[in-house]
Order: C-alpha cells, then structure tokens, then sequence
C-alpha cells in the first residue's frame, strides 16, 4: 500500500500553479458525447477521475489522444454505444452525467448507479430523473443500473429543481442541449463549473443561456461540431492550496486561478487573521500571526463551498476560540474528524453541526483517508501538525488533486509518497 508520510511543522513558501477544474472536466467529457467531430479540450487535469472517464468514453467506441500534459482530442462521432462496462461506471459518481449526454444524443442510456465519494449518508438523483421524464423520458432503476429511453429526441420542458443540484442542472442541460425545442431549469446551481460547461457547449454550437443565474434556458440545436476549448481553474484545488498556507504559515502564491471564484475563502481566510491579496489571476495567502475563531455555513456558489469544508474545519482545529461549522449542502460530511482527534484536535459533531475548540497543536499520527476532500484535509493536518503523519487511502485524494506532492514539496513541505509492502508481500520475500 502507498502512503503519503509529511513530516509536519513547517511553514509553506513560494508558488503553486492550480490545474483545470476536476468538476467541470468531468462534466465536459461526458458532453463530447454530444459532438459531431472533434473536442481539443485544453486544462484537463491529469487525476485518476478524468482517466476512468477518458477510458470509459474509449470503451464506447470514442478516439480519444493525449495530445499533451493538460490536453486531449475526443471525437465522439462514431460512439453507437448506449452503456459502458458498469463495474467502471460504478468506481465515479460523475459517471451520471454519462446518462444525460447519451440521452441527449441517442435517446437511451443505461448507466450504473454512480459511485464516488464515501463521505455518508445517500447521494439521491430523484432531481436528475425528475428533469429526464418532464423532458419525455421513461427511467427505469434495476439492480442498480439506471436506464432512461425517449421515443425519438427529448422534448424541451420547464423543470424546477426542489432541491439546488449541481448534478441535475448539468444533467438536464446536457439532455436538453439537441432537444426539440426550449427547456428552461428554475432554481438551477451557479458553480463556476456549471457556466464552463454552458461555455464549452456554446463554443460547439450550442445555444445555452443563463448559466451562472437561478434560470438556464436552453434552445435545443440540430447538431454540435467539433472546436477548441480551455476548461477553467479548479477552485477548490485553488482553496485547498490557500487553506493549507493558512494552516502551515508562511506565503504562497496561489496562479492561475480565478479570485472572484475563491471570495467566499479569501473573506473566511481573512476572518481567522490571514492576509489575502487578489490579483488579477493569483491570490497570495500569508500568516504570521495566531489564527481566530469564525463560524462558517457551507451552501451552494457564491456560498462558502462544502468541498472546502474539511480542508477549513481542519485548521480552525488551531485557532483561538470556538469555531462554529455548519454543513448546508450534505446530510454527513464529518467522518473525518475522528482523524483529526487522533493528532490532538477537538471536535465535537451533532448532526450537520461542528463544534471546534482550537487547540495549540495538532501532533503527527497515522490516519485513514475517507474521500477526496477530507482525504486532502488530512495532508492539511499533516503539514500543521509537529511529528510525522502517515496517511493512508490516498487514492481518494488522487481522483482529484493533480500532483499533490510535487506542488507541496515545490513550497518546501516535507511530504513524500512512500510504498510499505503488506504481510503477505514482506512473508513472500522473505520465502524468496
Ligand atoms: N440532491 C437531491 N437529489 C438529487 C441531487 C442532489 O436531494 O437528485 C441533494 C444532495 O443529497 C445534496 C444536495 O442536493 O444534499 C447537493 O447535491 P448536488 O447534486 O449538488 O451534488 P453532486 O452534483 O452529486 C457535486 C460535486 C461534489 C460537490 C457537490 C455540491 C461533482 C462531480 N461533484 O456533486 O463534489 O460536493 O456538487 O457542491 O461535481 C468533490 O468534488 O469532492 C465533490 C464531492
């Protein structure tokens, strides 16, 4: 098993640059599935979901190449293939935009339950088949596996989100973009990815109006074809980047990123005594004085984003005072605190609420990563804490943090990637 090991205390300095939006690539490859010719997708970030999802797209009969370290050419003109080997499909959740796209296109898809992050409690997708059936669509869930059919194209409709869902509203924009006539989604999400996909598609011909508002029109177009496009930075990677300065200390300037994006963190960071300037593509986050206590709500953008919630609770851990956190967005987004417990934090958790006293120091320990996030709120700790901090399940933190140790250790952290054979190995070397 790999784990990363980070001898912890030190303070970060220097530059790191921040990759493509894990959450609007894994939205705009599914989206090539809509296109007549070829996508030159530019910025994708090299993580292990935008790989799983590139193969599945091969398995379905698209050419797809690697034409550079952040660029591919998808041509999705030849796909006759309604469904994908399930057992992928099952191993990332974004795998249900698949069923949007192929719905879009063919009028059938047949997808595996989506996957993804462990962080409990249910993930339903009632808002995603809701949007499908007012569209014409007929779903069906059996032994796991969802199937959506129209009789001919879908037709546009009106559809109101109940509950704010930046999967449905991906979804149902990626159904209705070659549906006959007009589809409008009320109470739709505004994340930053969500306007990246409408661009994408518009850039290959779609006509998608509204995206970054509570309403996205969509007039449905005969066909897409193929075109250029740069997917945008990754926000949260941005923020994790900014929290981890703010937690170690030192000064880190955060590029290729895009400051309105990351307000709601730079006014939480500056809250807890943190310095944040904004320039025009970077932010610089520096601390040399003790962190303060806030209080923090996570909600849907602009809001202060859920998946930056245990990378910030992690480092309130440190500050002055009580900390209030409040989960807006998921039922159980609070796992991994018991991690945190095991290195000296205080964190007591009912229902979607936290309660953080602030302690002096968090101390090296051996921890479990449970998804992506908390899994990169662990390295967070690992570079506060004093000691050495092994943390295992890291291949949660690989689906979306694109060369986290190379970026870390580029700003003077001691974090390596270390490789510890299990028994069985150790006893048959030991044989040989
Ligand atoms: N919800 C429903 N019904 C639905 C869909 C969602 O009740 O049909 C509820 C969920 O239970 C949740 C809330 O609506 O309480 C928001 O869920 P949303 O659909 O917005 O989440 P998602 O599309 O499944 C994406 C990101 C998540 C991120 C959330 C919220 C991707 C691939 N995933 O998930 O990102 O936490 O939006 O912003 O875009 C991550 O990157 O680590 C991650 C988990």
């Amino acid at each position: 098993m790999t784990k990363y090991v980070i001898n912890g205390g030190k303070p970060l300095f220097g530059e790191v640059e921040i990759s493509g939006a894990k959450n609007a690539a894994v939205a705009i490859i599914p989206a090539a599935l809509l296109v007549d010719g070829v996508c030159r997708i530019d910025n994708i970030p090299r993580i292990s979901d935008v790989t799983m999802l590139l193969g599945i797209l091969r398995q379905m009969g698209a050419r797809v190449s690697v034409t550079g370290r952040n660029a591919v050419e998808i041509d999705c003109s030849r796909v006759d293939r309604t469904q994908a080997t399930f057992d992928d499909m099952r191993r990332i959740r974004a795998s249900y935009y698949l069923l949007g796209a192929l719905l879009g296109r063919h009028g059938r898809a047949s997808v595996a339950m989506p996957g993804g992050c462990n962080f409990g409690g249910v993930r339903p997708i009632d808002q995603h088949i809701k949007g499908f059936t007012a569209m014409g669509a007929t779903v069906n869930i059996r032994n796991g596996i969802v199937t959506a059919e129209t009789s001919g194209h879908a037709t546009g409709s009106t559809i109101y989100i109940d509950v704010v869902s930046v999967g449905a509203t991906i979804n149902i924009m990626l159904t209705s973009v070659l549906a006959e006539g007009r589809t409008v989604i009320e109470n739709a999400a505004k994340e930053p990815h969500i306007v990246d996909l409408a661009n994408f598609l518009n850039s290959m011909g779609a006509d998608v109006r509204g995206a970054g508002t509570n309403m996205i029109k969509i007039n449905g177009v005969k066909r897409l074809s193929g075109g250029s496009y740069s997917i945008i930075p990754d926000q949260i990677e941005a923020g994790t980047y900014m929290v981890a300065a703010a937690g170690a200390g030192g000064s880190v300037a955060v590029r290729n990123v895009i400051p309105k994006h990351l307000v709601s963190i730079s006014g939480k960071l500056r809250e807890m005594g943190v310095d944040v300037f904004e320039g025009e593509d970077a932010v610089v986050v520096s601390r040399d004085t003790p962190l303060r206590r806030t209080n923090i709500k996570t909600q849907p953008y602009p809001g202060f984003p859920t998946d930056m919630q245990p990378q910030i609770s992690t480092v309130l851990c440190l500050a002055r005072g009580t900390s209030i956190v409040t989960e807006g967005v998921w039922d159980n987004r609070f796992k991994y605190v018991d991690e945190l417990a095991k290195m000296g934090g205080n964190i007591q958790v009912g229902g979607r609420t936290a309660i953080i006293e602030g302690v002096p120091a968090l101390t090296g320990a051996p921890l479990k990563s449970c998804d992506l996030r908390a899994g990169a709120a662990l390295v967070i700790a690992g570079l506060c804490a004093g000691g050495v901090t092994e943390i295992e399940g890291i291949e949660y933190i690989e689906r979306g943090y694109e060369d986290i140790i190379g970026k870390l250790r580029k700003l003077g952290a001691d974090i390596k990637s270390v490789y510890f054979p299990d028994n069985a190995e150790l006893t048959a070397r030991g044989a040989s």
